[in-house]
């Protein structure tokens, strides 16, 4: 019977994706309105007869959703499929962001809502505390589907879900702190709360890495369909939640949103791109299934709360509404704006973030959480009343009032209107698409339909000009990288941050104009806080395997950027022609001329510092595309008919097999044992085995990035260097001095105990050995040689 009522539910919702389609409406609001209904009219007219409508109406209305289903069953699947939807990467730029609007902006809400209901119901604050808790977590689906279909910037949409996500965890932590003293008796104590949530929070978050990992590497080792990869995903949603939530006592949802996350983010490495949409696809439809059902259920359950509404609670709602968008807007506007101010954060226009605020709506997650209160009996009744008639009034709320108003609210913004740009190049677009239809059919009868009527161009100012000859050549540009990833050039990862690269300029030229695209098209070459994060471990650990990764996707992304540069630079003025004369082209063609340069440069600088390891890479990309190119003609060959699927299916795995055995990174040619450094030095090479080895044992090795400022002017030193590799520049005041391998610098500090009289950056990348002042002392006292050449340099350079 319950197969029968739920199946029935799924098919009677998913009849309505067109009306909500056709009433431009979310879906989850015409569900959460037709479980309503169900509900009322289950009350009211009490089905009999035993024929299998009535009786599936029966069956569907007495659908009692414990909280545990919802949190037990639901929620992984929601919550996965929403972390694998998510862009990893992105989320992690804007990590800083979505942290302070899901813990910090979480907590305040739960304390603003708390404080001003109390004050005006007169309910205890511990109670109104709670509701605020349940009422602060934000459900994303609404938010993210306007967000799309405005065009909005992507790093915005992917704040707001990224929050959902998290704030999810974080309400469901407060909670059950919060229930948990309540029940208890006890009185707040602020540190305690606080360590409870971190211990909670974080062990969430390990269960989610370890258990990810070991799935992961199953999966990787398993690797034979897609049915299989799907259904150890969906095992790996429900066993990181039921082993973080159930047996460890820590955050159920931390531990798989870390796991949705970390497992989508290693999934352009493990698994092949076909693959990877399939997992996606399976994971949508999941997705799709969960949420029709749970916003139905959702509106069938309320619907039993709220028909013993009175004034009072009426009143209350209100007061709680207006608190809760209070809370949200002084989050959104003020938390976030004064990042802002504090240039922690790129700043988001007024418009989106009064979208932002207005379209925190609330869902599951927040019923689930009234459901629990109400199903624990050492709540007081009236306590319970109280939470679960308010909350799922107010989830209703913010479904037909928020949800409803939304689009308008964009339409009166402004959000919606194209800008001059994106309305030039939809129109090119508009007669681009005309163009190939007329190519591809010649039969075809002449379209006089009018959205594909020939358009004049919009003409534009100057300044909107460039961007949109940018933006033509920026797009152009991720083609041709989706070009590189389809024929196997490249990877998925690889791919992904490439076409980000793009996209985030594209947002940039679109929301913020031309003017602050040049420094950043320009900045394309310089080394992130991953870069530096891996050198750091690598100096600071000696864990190289981080650094070789790294520089191998730097040597990838400069090559794969150097190539598409060069190609668009060659087609730039017929690309651009339609839509500007040459005097307008020429500042566009400059500026991809000047990232192109910069790009040879810096490839050019791997190159000649890494040579073997730069041509071992070169390797593994021609025999990647080799494989890559065999696996696409077997495919069209086993298409054709021409071999028997078993024979196809045996090449297929034997070529995925030396694919895999390619994708590993070639060692980089990176000395990094001390000795053989020291071997480099040429003012070393005087020195027998055991001298050698002395000098080893004191020495520190130390990589540098090009651009990386070794010593500062004026500042105490504590460290001198030689140099094994790699080139750097001592700026002095009048004139810059090159220093290369086998010199030395930092010395002068250390000898007359004065600041440092010059500020030394690395050019290229560097190998340094550094002595620290008790080192210094001591090799200066056991070499009197290398004593002499260091003091005599130092006085040299003291003079000049
Ligand atoms: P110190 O003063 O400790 O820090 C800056 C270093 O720059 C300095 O030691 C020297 O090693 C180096 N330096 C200063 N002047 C010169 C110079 N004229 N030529 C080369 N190196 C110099």
């Amino acid at each position: 019977m319950l197969v029968y009522a739920v199946t029935g539910l799924l098919a009677l919702a998913v009849t309505f994706v067109p009306l909500s389609q056709a009433l431009r409406l979310p879906y989850t609001v015409i569900l959460a309105a037709l479980g309503l209904m169900l509900g009322a009219a289950a009350m009211s007219l009490a089905p009999d007869g035993a024929g299998p409508l009535s009786g599936w109406l029966k069956g569907a209305t007495s659908l009692s959703i414990s909280s545990e289903v919802i949190l037990f069953l639901f929620l992984p699947v929601l919550v996965f499929e929403a972390a694998m939807s998510l862009d990893v990467r992105r989320l992690l730029n804007e990590m800083g962001a979505v942290l302070l609007l899901a813990i910090i902006g979480l907590l305040l809400s739960t304390f603003i809502v708390g404080f001003v209901v109390s004050e005006f119901s007169g309910v205890g604050l511990m109670t109104c505390l709670l509701l605020g808790a349940i009422c602060s977590a934000t459900d994303p689906v609404a938010v993210v589907g306007v967000f799309k279909d405005v065009g909005a910037p992507k790093r915005l949409a992917t704040m707001v879900e990224g929050e959902s996500l998290f704030n999810d965890a974080t309400a469901l932590v407060l909670f059950s702190i919060l229930s948990g003293l309540m029940i208890a008796g006890d009185a707040l104590d602020l540190g305690q709360a606080a360590l409870t949530f971190f211990r909670v929070f974080l062990g969430g978050i390990l269960v989610g890495l370890v258990i990810a990992a070991l799935f992961s590497a199953l999966i990787d080792r398993i690797k034979n369909s897609p049915l299989v990869n799907h259904a150890l995903s969906i095992a790996l949603a429900y066993f990181s939640f039921v082993l973080a939530e159930h047996y460890l006592h820590v955050s159920g949802v931390m531990a798989v949103v870390t796991a949705g996350l970390f497992f989508n983010a290693l999934s352009d490495r493990i698994l092949s791109l076909k693959e990877i949409h399939a997992l996606h696809e399976g994971w949508e439809q999941l997705g799709f299934w969960a949420n029709s059902i749970i916003f139905v259920v959702m509106g069938i359950v309320i619907a039993g709360f709220v028909s013993t509404i009175d004034g009072a609670q009426l009143s209350t709602l209100m007061v709680l509404f207006i608190a809760a968008m209070i809370a949200r807007a002084i989050i959104v506007f003020g938390l976030l704006g004064a990042f802002e101010r504090l240039r922690l954060l790129r700043p988001a226009s007024t418009a989106y973030k009064a979208v932002m605020t207005w379209g925190g709506l609330r869902g599951a997650v927040s019923l689930a959480l009234a459901l629990i209160v109400l199903e624990n009996a050492a709540f007081q009744p009236e306590v319970q009343q109280f939470i679960v008639q308010l909350v799922s009034l107010f989830v209703l709320s913010t479904l037909f009032i928020n949800a409803t108003t939304i689009s308008t609210l964009i339409r009166w913004l402004g959000l919606d209107r194209l800008s001059p740009v994106d309305e030039i190049l939809r129109s090119r677009a508009r007669d681009l698409v005309r163009g190939t239809v007329r190519e591809e059919c010649p039969h075809a009868p002449s379209l006089s339909d009018d959205r594909l009527a020939p358009t004049e161009p919009p003409t534009v100012a100057e300044e909107a000009s460039f961007a949109l000859g940018l933006s033509i050549l920026l797009t152009s540009e991720r083609r041709l990288y989706k070009a590189l990833l389809d024929q196997g050039t490249i990877e998925g990862h690889v791919y992904g941050r490439l076409s980000h690269f793009v996209e985030d300029r594209l947002d940039l030229l679109r929301h913020d104009g031309a003017q602050r695209i040049s420094e950043t098209l320009i900045n394309e070459v310089a080394f992130g806080s991953e870069f530096r994060n891996a050198v750091w471990l690598h100096r600071r650990f000696g864990w190289s395997s981080v650094l070789e990764n790294r520089l191998g996707l730097r040597f990838e992304m400069l090559s794969a950027k150097k190539w598409a540069l060069e190609r668009v630079i060659g087609e730039a003025e017929s690309l651009l022609g339609v839509s500007m004369g040459e005097a307008l082209q020429r500042p566009v063609i400059e500026l991809t001329k000047q990232r192109l340069e910069l790009v040879s440069q810096n490839l050019a600088a791997l190159r000649a510092q890494f040579p073997a390891y730069c041509a071992a890479i070169s390797r593994r990309m021609e025999q990647l595309d080799r494989v890559n190119q065999m696996v696409s003609r077997l495919e069209q060959v086993s298409h054709s008919g021409a071999l028997s699927e078993t024979v196809a299916l045996k090449l297929n795995a034997e070529l995925e097999r030396e694919r895999q055995k390619m994708l590993r990174m070639p060692p980089l040619d990176l000395p990094l044992d001390t000795m053989t450094l020291i071997g480099q030095v040429s003012m070393f090479q005087g020195l027998d085995e055991h001298q050698s080895e002395a000098l080893a044992a004191v020495m520190s090795l130390r990589f540098c990035l090009p651009g990386e400022t070794v010593m500062t002017e004026g500042e105490t030193g504590q460290w001198m260097y030689f140099i094994a590799s790699g080139a750097l520049q001592v700026a002095l005041p009048e004139q810059s001095v090159l220093l290369g391998s086998g010199d030395f610098f930092g010395e002068m500090a250390l000898i007359n105990d004065e600041p440092r009289t010059a500020t030394v950056t690395a050019l290229g990348f560097c190998e340094l050995l550094g002595l620290d002042r008790r080192a210094f002392d001591s090799v200066l006292g056991d070499f009197p040689e290398i004593k002499a050449l260091v003091l005599e340099t130092a006085s040299h350079r003291s003079l000049a």
